[in-house]
């Protein structure tokens, strides 16, 4: 499986966030990863989908909202309507998980659960086959700039070991504390896609960050 970053805007400059998103194409990211958080299921605010209505002009990856909202299911509509490819929800946020995963798949958008670090993912055993992708916190959600917490590398462990024993295909993504020190060491852990923000927005040149990180990843593919 081919490993894909997806730079996190949460961390760039928000005059010019559609700037931010072609320089991350352009230096060779696989998808545009969008915070959406409601004051509610995290104590903060960011983005809406009129921000994905934006990009999706300006960009030609796959763009992704990782919801973290109350009540996921009323908004999954208007992000497939503002043109984002890929969606991730929380367990933690959906009472029906089963219902809305299959919202999600039946308007053709990639559909993928998010789990926050101290969520057992004991909990998602029975809808993992009908995942496009697993989005495992690497920290608690709500802000950029955190430290990965080191326990949640034996989630992304234990799913990959289901996940080959099941015979499946799902990409693990993470989200949080993704730094280009720690990349080699999560690949082997298991993660297929890795959500950075600060890591790359940080840096007074993002797209040599994204460089970097493909570089990782290059060298860590070599048979
Ligand atoms: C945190 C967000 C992340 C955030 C990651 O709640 O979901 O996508 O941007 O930030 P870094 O990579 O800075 O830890
Ligand atoms: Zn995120």
């Amino acid at each position: 499986m081919s490993i894909m970053i997806a730079p996190s805007l949460l961390s760039a400059d928000y005059g010019r966030l559609a700037e931010a998103a072609k320089l991350a194409e352009e230096a060779g990211a696989d998808l545009i990863h969008v915070d959406v958080m409601d004051g509610h299921f995290v104590p903060t605010l960011s983005f809406g989908p009129q921000l994905v209505a934006s990009l999706k002009k300006e960009v030609k990856i796959p763009i992704w909202a990782h919801l973290m909202v109350e009540k996921p299911e009323t908004f999954i509509p208007q992000f497939y309507e503002a043109g984002a490819g890929w969606l991730s929800i929380h367990l933690e946020a959906s009472q029906h998980i089963h219902r809305h995963i299959f919202q999600m798949k039946e308007l053709g958008l990639k559909a993928g659960i998010a789990l926050n670090p101290g969520t057992p993912i004991h909990l998602m055993i029975d809808i993992l086959k009908d995942l496009d992708f697993v989005l495992l916190m690497t920290v608690d959600p709500g802000w950029g700039g955190q430290t990965l917490i080191e326990s949640t590398r034996n989630k992304i462990r234990l799913l990959r070991n289901w996940i080959q024993g099941q015979r499946l295909k799902i990409p693990i993504a993470i989200d949080g504390g993704v730094t280009l020190d720690n990349m080699e060491i999560l690949i082997d852990d298991g993660v297929t896609i890795f959500v950075a923000g600060a890591t790359i927005f940080g840096h007074e040149d993002p797209a040599s960050v994204i460089k970097k990180m493909k570089e990782v990843v290059a060298s860590r593919q070599k048979p």
